[in-house]
């Protein structure tokens, strides 16, 4: 059935000037985009956002990093959104990332990894509502 996943384009990708790019590849591959803003996290925001990760000996660095810049926020709709959006943007780490996926393209590092993708329709859900309220859904 058709639903919905969130993205965040990283700092890196947006600094490097991949946006526009990224987006075409989520347009192509059969995603609508229901909303969209640049944006960027404060230190207090990737805490919470990440909370999930605070005990793993990357979280400092990665709160540091998802602050460090201007990302893309976006909800995506699409059959099987968040299992799909994960089949595009590929492995986590860019040197395990299939060919043709987003972050072979534009990853540069495990932690410079160009792009997120929920990992779940609950947190597709929590995360989409982090950076949007209702009026910014389409
Ligand atoms: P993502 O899955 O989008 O969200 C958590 C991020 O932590 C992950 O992408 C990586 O970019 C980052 N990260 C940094 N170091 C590691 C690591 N050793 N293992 C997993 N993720 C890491």
């Amino acid at each position: 059935t058709t639903n919905r996943t969130f993205t965040m384009i990283k700092p890196d990708a947006v600094a490097n000037g991949h946006i526009g790019n990224i987006l075409a590849m989520i347009n192509y591959a059969g995603f609508k985009i229901v909303s969209l803003k640049l944006t960027q996290l404060t230190v207090a925001d990737a805490q919470a956002f990440y909370a999930i990760h605070k005990e793993r000996p990357f979280y400092a660095d990665l709160v540091g990093f998802m602050s460090s810049g201007p990302i893309v926020a976006a909800i995506l709709e699409k059959e099987n959104a968040v299992i799909d959006f994960r089949t595009l943007i590929g492995a986590t780490n860019p040197a395990d990332a299939a060919e043709g996926t987003i972050r072979k393209l534009y990853a540069t590092s495990l932690s410079e990894n160009a792009i997120h993708g929920a990992d779940s329709d609950e947190n597709a859900a929590i995360e989409g509502a982090f950076h949007f309220s209702g009026r910014e859904q389409f």
